[in-house]
């Protein structure tokens, strides 16, 4: 699995946090598209795709949520509750976004700009293009 999670540095003083995510450092990848989820309503799930190209980094702002990611071999949950947290998600991850809290404010950048046909939005498709990359007797060392 090639997801990472992270702790990010915080600067903390007497007036509250300071988090800086450095592209190059903090993310491995040059980010092109900002955008935030936020109003969950009734803790209501998203995601359910895989994306063929688009890395993306995710940061809960605010409140907390969960992460299911699924490399077509293996699933792990994350629970995004800190501000301080990253979790780097790369291409061909099949994703869902689960036990939003109300006041959740989900963070992500993405290192492409938005194309609906990056998109892999059925679940049988992705894993039929995990095997189809992945050769016989598992991935190359
Ligand atoms: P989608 O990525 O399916 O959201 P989620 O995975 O959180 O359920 O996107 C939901 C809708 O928003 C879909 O119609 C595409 C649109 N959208 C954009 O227009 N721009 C974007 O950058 C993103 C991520 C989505």
């Amino acid at each position: 699995m090639r997801v990472e999670f992270k702790e990010l540095e915080t600067v903390s003083d007497p007036r509250g946090h300071l988090v800086s995510i450095e592209v190059g450092r903090s993310i491995p990848f040059p980010v092109r598209r900002v955008y935030y989820i936020y109003g969950n309503k009734d803790g209501k799930p998203r995601g359910y795709h895989a994306h063929k190209r688009v890395k993306q980094a995710l940061i809960c702002l605010n409140g907390r949520l969960k992460v299911g990611v699924d490399d077509g071999k293996t699933r792990t949950v994350y629970e995004l509750k800190s501000p301080r947290e990253l979790l780097i998600i790369p291409e061909m991850i099949w994703r869902v976004m689960y036990g939003f809290s109300p006041d959740a404010i989900l963070l992500v950048l993405a290192d492409q700009h938005y194309d609906e046909a990056d998109y892999i939005r059925d679940y049988e498709t992705f894993l039929q293009a995990v095997r189809e990359k992945t050769p016989p007797g598992g991935a190359p060392r």
